[in-house]
């Protein structure tokens, strides 16, 4: 049997965790959070895709062809950072393609500024999970592989 393929979105400026505003976000690196969600990937048993972009659009590209090719994504895990709180177009993208998504933090968003409190992806995401730092994706990881199980 073909292994279930997980999606791992990061939006704008993730890649610079580690050194972006550390006592928020930690001081783990994307590229550390990624290996990580590669060794659990293999723990549960799951194939992990990992993706980030700074742009908007390219985030929209990558959710479309989630859905298309001969193994398609069975689950999304999306960070889509700054876009959380004003992207119409990513939560659309999600919606389209119909593919379970579990919406992933580094802060507790609902601890933060009054504008971080509203999400445009909640709203199609199955569940969310905030305010861990790094273990947030791995929480969201395992949150999505057992929605595909
Ligand atoms: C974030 C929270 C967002 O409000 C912020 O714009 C980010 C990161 C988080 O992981 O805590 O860039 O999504």
């Amino acid at each position: 049997m073909e292994a279930r393929k997980i999606l791992v979105i990061s939006g704008p400026n993730l890649n610079l965790l580690g050194t972006r505003e550390p006592e928020i976000y930690g001081r783990t690196t994307l590229a550390e959070i990624e290996a990580s969600l590669h060794a659990l990937g293999r723990e549960l048993g799951v194939e992990v895709e990992t993706f980030q972009s700074n742009h908007e659009g390219a985030i929209v590209d990558r959710i479309h062809q989630a859905a298309a090719g001969p193994t398609p994504v069975s689950a999304i895990v999306i960070n889509p950072a700054g876009y959380t709180h004003t992207s119409v177009a990513i939560r659309d993208a999600l919606a389209a393609v119909r593919i379970p998504v579990v919406e992933c933090h580094l802060s507790n968003t609902h601890r933060r500024e009054a504008f971080r409190r509203r999400s445009y992806v909640s709203g199609v995401a199955v569940g969310i999970i905030a305010g861990f730092g790094a273990e947030s994706y791995r929480l969201a990881l395992r949150a999505a592989a057992a929605l595909t199980a």
